[in-house]
């Protein structure tokens, strides 16, 4: 079955034939960890293009069930796609973390046996120019997970006052030199509006030394990409309503990218394991040198593992 929440926001055929997948990262280690029984009800969280979704589902015994979701429409039309040999095991919906306990419970379903969260952007969102998060290619600065959500980078950037866009770099970006690209976005903005990656590139690249350049690129593009998806509400939300929705021994899973996001699963998992949770990963485990050789985005992946406790 197939779930929307707009109908309106439009599906992007051409991806569907994109021929260069993101790779599943840590994968065995996710089912390793994740897959406590082989007839569960799983729920992928961020199915993307469907890399570990699809290997979930395939080790699932027919009783297995698989429910998948994305905040963007055009990567779960790919991922409904590939997982279509086991359409009668996957559910997929159209929402994001806040609204995991609404997707659950429009299911019929009590509980579940495992989450898996694979956090930030997938590949095709940073390849393709036009979705505008990545300084690498020139496209408009719009960096929205859900393209029929409404706030864009470029209303970021070109709206948010002096403080918050200092606020934002140096917050979601780690960024030392927030205060000075900050003050240049703004003097830039009253001449001439900031509409392209390369237009904000640029002023980035005008007040860093060239030694910090691609750092600094980095993180003012994370910054506002955060910001414009509200990414770590979104992931404290999402944590909480899947602890909730657990079952007894259920599992969660969380790769993150960055330090923030280390952060909040850390806290989160620490927090419950009070009540509720038993981690069963002390320290979080990572790729090998041979997988970020074979794909070095996941060379800042960090894989952690709680368990629900038995009421
Ligand atoms: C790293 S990719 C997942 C890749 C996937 N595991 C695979 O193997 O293809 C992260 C995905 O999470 C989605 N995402 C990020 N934040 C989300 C949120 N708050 N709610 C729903 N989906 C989200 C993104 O749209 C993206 O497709």
């Amino acid at each position: 079955m197939w779930w929307t929440k707009n109908e309106e926001s439009g599906v992007r055929d051409s991806w569907c034939n994109v021929k260069i997948m993101h790779k599943p990262v840590l994968l065995e280690e996710v089912l390793e960890n994740l897959l406590i029984s082989k007839s569960g009800i799983y729920f992928d969280a961020t199915v993307g293009t469907g890399g570990h979704a699809e290997a979930i589902v395939s080790h699932l015994d027919p009783e297995g069930k698989l429910i998948c979701m994305d905040r963007d429409e055009s990567l779960l039309e790919i991922a409904k796609k590939r997982l279509d040999k086991y359409k009668d095991k996957v559910e997929f919906g159209h929402f994001c973390f806040s609204q995991i306990k609404d997707f659950v419970l429009a299911l019929k379903i009590k509980e579940i046996s495992g989450f898996l969260f694979d956090l930030g952007v997938c590949s095709l969102h940073l390849d393709d120019p036009q979705r505008g998060f990545s300084f690498q290619s020139d496209g408009p600065l719009d960096m929205r997970m859900d393209p029929s959500q409404s706030k864009t980078a470029s209303f970021v950037v070109n709206n948010y006052s002096l403080s918050d866009l200092t606020k934002i770099l140096f917050e979601f970006g780690q960024e030392r030199f927030s205060k000075r690209i900050a003050g240049a976005i703004v003097r830039e903005r009253e001449k001439k509006q900031i509409s392209t990656t390369f237009e904000l590139r640029k002023l980035v690249e005008s007040k860093v030394n060239p030694r910090y350049r691609i750092k600094s690129l980095a993180r003012v593009f994370q910054a506002i990409r955060i910001e414009v998806n509200d990414e770590l509400e979104e992931l404290r939300k999402g944590l909480d309503q899947a602890i909730q929705l657990l079952a007894p021994q259920g599992r969660l899973c969380v790769l993150g990218y960055h330090s923030l996001e280390h952060q909040i699963v850390k806290e989160r998992m620490k927090i419950k394991s009070k009540e509720t949770l038993r981690m069963i990963t002390k320290k979080p485990i990572v790729p090998s040198a041979q997988e970020i050789k074979d794909n070095p985005r996941a060379r800042s992946a960090k894989l952690w593992v709680a368990e629900k406790l038995s009421s």
